[in-house]
């Protein structure tokens, strides 16, 4: 059954509606070669990537369980992705306070993040348009701020492209949130082969908040410099990896530009993800807290079940002055490229 419906500024977009029921109702897919992406208005959500037919990323059947969730399932992330300490920091001078909704500090944007809003969707070629207008002092944030997320659909893979304005100094900090799993389907990935070219990462305390420390990976169970199989040392008896039960840590990316900053391997389906970033940091986070739930097609998504490589600013970065800056300045665009691509 094909649904057709309209969008705020977008044209009529086509969903189909028969493989994920309700999860489909109010989004878009574009396929393109071997890539078929599907994006859903609530949260520019990713609920849907597809390689040669077979599914890369884990999500559910019903809209409603993106809402009711936790986990952030291919959402997209802001203000401000990550971790902000104490539900606080000061910008020009001046104090914001924050909504905590992680314990002490305020985590991907506070209470209502740019994954629970809805956004404007369209489709221009090959690619997927979400908008959204983020108002002054929306969770906490200054700044009335535009922003643009641009999904390109590439024969062998996405492009993330953000856009962002403000009308005054703000901070800001996009990802997406896609939690892959290169074998098609909810398993442990324990058994994937990570390459992360970062010689660094920035320690965290127990709030998982970064210390302002970077480390050298060299010696540590954070060394990815090579391939290595995430559950390789992911048990290690290692500060770093019990405070976060496993890894959920921020990679400091060698070099600068769009350049490639990981490789992620599965050799039980034979496919390998080439990932690229113009971001100075990436989340990589192993699904630690990912509790039992439904999943698509009736799945059950478990603990590890699905990796995440949230490119980003580095976290906390807004009471860091040593991080690369997170500051948006009136006027200024604020742009960001990240892309998956399959072999
Ligand atoms: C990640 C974060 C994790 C966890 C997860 C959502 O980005 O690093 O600590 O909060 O989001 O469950």
């Amino acid at each position: 059954m094909i649904k057709t419906e309209r969008y705020g500024k977008g044209d009529f977009l086509k969903t189909s509606a028969d493989d994920y029921s309700d999860a489909l109702r109010k989004s878009v897919t574009v396929k393109n070669g071997d890539i078929s992406l599907t994006v859903a208005e609530y949260g520019a959500t990713i609920l849907s990537l597809k390689f040669k037919e077979k599914e890369m990323t884990l999500g559910y059947d019903d809209t409603e369980e993106y809402k009711k969730q936790d986990g952030y399932l291919g959402a997209t992330v802001g203000r401000f992705a990550n971790r902000i300490a104490n539900g606080e920091f000061y910008l020009n001078g001046k104090r914001y306070g924050l909504y905590k909704n992680d314990g002490n500090n305020t985590l991907h944007g506070g209470k209502v993040g740019f994954n629970a809003v809805l956004w404007d969707l369209s489709v221009k070629g090959n690619a997927i348009i979400a908008e959204y207008e983020s108002k002054d002092m929306e969770e906490g944030f200054p700044g009335n701020l535009k922003v643009k997320v641009e999904f390109s659909v590439n024969a062998d893979g996405i492009e993330i492209s953000y856009m962002a304005t403000s009308d005054k100094d703000t901070v800001i900090n996009l990802t997406n949130h896609t939690y892959f799993n290169l074998a098609g389907r909810a398993e442990n990935i324990e058994n994937h082969y990570l390459t992360l070219f970062a010689d660094g990462f920035t320690p965290i305390d127990s709030g998982l908040i970064p210390t302002g420390e970077i480390k050298g990976v060299k010696g540590t169970p954070f060394d990815f410099m090579e391939p290595k199989l995430i559950g390789k040392d992911i048990n290690a008896e290692d500060t770093q990896l019990i405070r976060a039960g496993g890894y959920d840590h921020n990679f400091v990316i060698n070099g600068a530009g769009y350049r490639k900053f990981a490789e992620v391997y599965c050799k039980a389906s034979g496919i390998k993800m080439q990932c690229f970033t113009d971001m100075p940091g990436v989340q990589f986070y192993s699904g630690n807290f990912l509790t039992e739930r439904k999943g698509r097609n009736g799945e059950t998504i478990k603990k590890r079940h699905g990796f995440c490589l949230e490119t980003q600013f580095f976290p906390n970065s807004v009471n860091e002055p040593a991080f690369p800056s997170c500051v948006l300045r009136a006027g200024e665009v604020f742009t960001a490229k990240t892309g998956y691509k399959f072999v």
